[in-house]
Parts: structure tokens; sequence; C-alpha cells
């Protein structure tokens, strides 16, 4: 009996330790350090090695599709009901229709979004929804390029990553159910909610500060502006709130406060990094996909895609980051795919491009955009983009 227990009790010990060494929140050194800021400011991002390259390997864009063969007719000709890709050759737009297939789709195929029957027909709400997406893609390759998403540009994979509901959607959380027993007034917070690094922070700040297009330009603002009080200013609930968005943004980057902030004087636009900036415009085009795209496809989305208040599915800094500060590894996704890159406009008979006088606008109720431009402290930031790392060392 005595051997049998021995050797019982070794194998025990043996998964254990393997389970200790392989379970995650065990952070083993060597670790990777890279700094963004001046020295001994402690602008620096830790994490270790082997995270490091896990998550590189998780961020890989998929291979571009080949070349669709020049020439042919339009889209817009050969096809019954094209609305947004009418200018697109025939070539080029089924190469699209199978690209968008492998990275939204790709279990499901066609099908998803098509009554095989009739390609034409939009009974299914996918397509409808598709279509809208093509738009928002277009839009984000736009309007967003000079203040967020540059050459890099994002296509259908940089949300979806192979499945028809990205990874990272998130809805107005409604609290506990106040029908169900004595539950306290808990003023939103004290949850240990996951969107706020299970902190005991306001667990629903994405509503407020993601989900509404017409908001106050410094309702994240908490810092004062003056050295006495001028005024009541802001409670320290408000504050709280802030907290919480700034953990979502850090953790959808995998990122700490450091990456966007000089933590000596948080608010100052002058000490951040530039990557605050490109954060502060972030903010902005979510607030402009939520509101402008997402939000009226309120009656297109079935029941049970959406919130338990009834609420659509939203995008928040996660959707596209996925846990690193540059979407899919920083890959130049849009320019293979220049039909993504903004509305397509048709082409002379000669070839040569259209100057674009007059795009013809797919967007049947385009809405305003908000203004990408910064509307305070313009943050054009005076700090160069990589200050310490080249600075000669003594
Ligand atoms: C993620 C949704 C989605 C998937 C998957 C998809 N399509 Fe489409 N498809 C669309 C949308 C949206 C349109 C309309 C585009 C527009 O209005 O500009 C369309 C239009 C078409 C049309 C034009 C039909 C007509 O007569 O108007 C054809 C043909 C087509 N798709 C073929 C395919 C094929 C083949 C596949 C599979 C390889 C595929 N699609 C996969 C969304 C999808
Ligand atoms: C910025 C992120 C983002 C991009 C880019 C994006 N999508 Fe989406 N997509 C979403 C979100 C968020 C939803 C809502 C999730 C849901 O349906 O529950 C969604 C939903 C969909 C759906 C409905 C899925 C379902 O079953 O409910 C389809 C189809 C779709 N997208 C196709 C596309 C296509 C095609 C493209 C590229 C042209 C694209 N999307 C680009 C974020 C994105
Ligand atoms: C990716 C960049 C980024 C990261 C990471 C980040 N912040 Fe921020 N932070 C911003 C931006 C941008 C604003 C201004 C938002 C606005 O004005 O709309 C801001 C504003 C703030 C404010 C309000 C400043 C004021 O003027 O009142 C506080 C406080 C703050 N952040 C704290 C933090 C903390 C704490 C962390 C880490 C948990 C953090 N931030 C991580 C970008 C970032
Ligand atoms: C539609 C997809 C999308 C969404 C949503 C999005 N981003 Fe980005 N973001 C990008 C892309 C693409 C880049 C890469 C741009 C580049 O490398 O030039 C980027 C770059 C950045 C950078 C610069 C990173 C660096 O290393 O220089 C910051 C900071 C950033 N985003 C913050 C945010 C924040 C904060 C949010 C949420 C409020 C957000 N982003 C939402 C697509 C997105």
């Amino acid at each position: 009996m005595k051997p049998v227990l021995g050797v019982a009790g070794a194998v025990a010990a043996l998964f254990l330790t393997i389970a200790m060494f392989g379970t995650a929140g065990w952070t083993r050194p060597p670790l990777a350090v890279s700094q963004n800021g001046f020295r001994g400011t402690g602008m620096d991002q830790v994490e270790s090695r082997a995270d490091a390259i896990a998550v590189k390997a998780e961020n890989v864009a998929p291979a571009p599709a080949d070349p669709a063969e020049p020439g042919g007719e339009l889209a817009g000709k050969t096809y019954e009901n094209v609305k947004v890709l009418q200018n697109l050759t025939t070539n080029e737009f089924n190469r699209l229709m199978v690209s968008m297939t492998e990275w939204v789709s790709p279990e499901q195929g066609c099908t998803y979004c098509h009554n095989t029957e009739n390609m034409a027909d939009d009974s299914l709400y996918q397509k409808r929804v598709a279509r809208r997406m093509l738009q928002m893609t277009q839009h984000i390759n736009s309007t967003w390029k000079e203040s967020h998403v540059h050459d890099v540009g994002v296509t259908c994979y940089t949300c979806h990553r192979g499945q028809p509901v990205p990874a990272n959607v998130w809805f107005t959380d409604p609290g506990p159910n106040a029908t169900s027993g004595f539950i306290p007034r808990n003023n939103g917070q004290n949850l240990a909610k996951p969107s706020v690094g299970l902190s005991s922070l306001p667990y629903d700040t994405l509503t407020e500060f993601l989900g509404q297009k017409e908001i106050d330009n410094n309702v994240i603002r908490v810092n004062a502006t003056t050295a006495l009080p001028t005024g009541k200013g802001k409670p320290i609930q408000a504050a709280e709130k802030t907290y919480g968005l700034m953990i979502h943004m850090s953790q959808g980057l995998g990122v700490n406060c450091t990456f966007c902030h000089n933590t000596r004087a948080i608010s100052n636009w002058s000490e951040s990094t530039p990557q605050r900036v490109a954060a502060w415009h972030g903010i902005r085009m979510v607030r402009d996909l939520n509101g402008n795209y997402l939000e009226p496809l309120l009656s297109t989305f079935p029941r049970n895609r959406l919130g338990a208040l009834g609420d659509v599915p939203k995008v928040n800094c996660t959707t596209c980051h996925n846990g690193v500060s540059k979407p899919l590894n920083g890959a130049h996704v849009v320019e293979t795919y220049p039909e993504l890159a903004g509305p397509v406009v048709a082409e002379a008979p000669t070839g040569a491009a259209v100057p674009a006088p007059a795009p013809a606008s797919p967007m049947p109720a385009s809405p305003v955009p908000a203004s990408p431009m910064p509307a305070s402290p313009a943050p054009a930031s005076p700090v160069p983009a990589n200050p310490a790392p080249d600075a000669p060392k003594p």
C-alpha cells in the first residue's frame, strides 16, 4: 500500500508543479522592457518576454488574397443589387467576397450572408449588417486615417478575426437584477467587473464615455485646471469613472498608464506621449462608430444579438486592438484591399482614376461624422516620438 501512495503523491506533486509553471498569473522572468518616455520618469512598459512573444503570435494578419485579374465589367452592371461596391470590377468584387468570407464566416461560408437561391436577395440580416460594415470600414480608413488608423488601416479581420461576432463587443451593463431579493444601492460600482480590472470602480463607464456621439468634449477630464478652486469642481465619482475608462484603454492596448501619461502630471498634455493624442482621437472615433454605424442597426439585428437592455453590440478599444497597441502588430492590412480604403469612385474608361469631384456616395443617410479635430488643449504633442532611447548615454 505504501509504495502506491508514494507514487501517487509523486505524480500529484509533478502535476501541481507543471500546473504552477503553466497557469496564467505567474509572470516568469526574463522580462521585456521598453522605454517610451524620458529616462527617470518611469515611463516603461514591462512584460515577460514569453508573454510578449505570445501576444505577438496571437495578432498576426492573414495573408491577402491574390490580386484580381484586371479589366472586366463593373459589379454594379453584372449584379442586380449592389449598392456599395458597384464601382469595383466583377473580379475585384468576387475577390472581396471570398476574403470577407474568410474574415467573418469561414465556417459558415457564403451562406452566412446569402440566400444561395438568389444572391441579390437581402432577406438575411447578416447581409444587411455586412453592407453597413463595408461602409463603416471605408469610413474608418478614410475619415479617421489622418488622426488614428494611418496607413495601417483596418479590414473586417481587424475586428472579426474569423468570427461573425467579434470577440470583444460590449453592451450597457444593467448591474445586478434589483427584483431578486435585497440589493443595496451600489451606485453602479463595487462589483469587481473585468471591464474595470476587477476593481471596485464604476463598472459601466463605457456607456457614458464611448456610447454617446454627442457628449461634452471634456467629460473625461477631472483634474483642476487652476491652482486654487474657482467653483465646486467634479465629484470623486467622476474621477472614478475616468479611472474605469483608463483601465479599459490600458487593457485593450496591453499597456500601462505610462504608455500615454507621465504620472507626475497626468493631465498635462505637454508631458504626455504622442500615443495619448492617438488615444484622444481613438475615443472620438469609437463614439462615432457606435453612434453612427452600430446604433442605427438596432432594428436590423435580431433580438438575440442585443444586450440585456435591448441595446446594440458596440465597439470599444479592444474590438480592434485585442491587447496590442497597434492592431495586428501594425500590419498594413488595407494596402492590398484599396476598395476598403474609402468609398470607391467610378473609373474613367481609359482606366485613369477620376479626380473624384462627385463621389458616388454610397451612404444613403450619411451622418455627419463627429469632428476628429481636438477641441481644446490642442494636444499636438511637443514630446518627440521616441525621446529617450536614442539619446547618447554619457
Ligand atoms: C459577411 C457577409 C457576406 C459573405 C460571407 C458573402 N457575401 Fe456576397 N454580398 C454581401 C453583401 C453585403 C453584398 C452587397 C454588396 C453591396 O451592396 O455593395 C453581397 C453581394 C454579393 C453578390 C451580388 C449579388 C447581386 O446580384 O446583387 C454576389 C454575386 C456575392 N455577394 C457572392 C458571394 C459569394 C460567392 C460569397 C462566398 C464566397 C459571398 N458573397 C459571401 C455580403 C457577403
Ligand atoms: C471596428 C470593428 C469592425 C469592423 C472593422 C467590421 N465589423 Fe462587422 N461587426 C462589428 C461589431 C461590433 C458587430 C456586432 C456584433 C454582433 O453582431 O453581435 C459586427 C457584426 C457584423 C455582422 C453580423 C454578425 C451577426 O451574426 O450578428 C456581419 C455579417 C459583419 N459584422 C460583417 C462585417 C464585414 C463584412 C466587415 C468588413 C467589410 C466588418 N464586419 C467589419 C465590428 C466590426
Ligand atoms: C492609450 C493612452 C492612455 C492610457 C494607457 C491611459 N490614459 Fe489616461 N488619458 C488618456 C487620454 C487621451 C485622456 C484625455 C481624454 C479626453 O480628454 O477625452 C486621458 C485622461 C486621463 C485623466 C484625466 C485627466 C484630466 O485632465 O483630468 C486621468 C486621471 C487619467 N487619464 C488617468 C489614467 C490612468 C490612471 C491610467 C492607467 C490605468 C491611464 N490614464 C491610462 C490616454 C490614456
Ligand atoms: C477601428 C479600429 C480601432 C479602434 C476601435 C481603436 N483603434 Fe487605436 N489604432 C487602430 C490602428 C489601426 C492603429 C495603428 C495606427 C498606426 O500604427 O499608425 C491604432 C493605433 C493606436 C494608438 C497608437 C499606438 C502606437 O503604438 O503608436 C493608440 C494609443 C490607440 N490606437 C489608442 C486607441 C484607444 C484608446 C482606443 C479606444 C478608445 C482605440 N485606439 C480604438 C485602430 C483602432
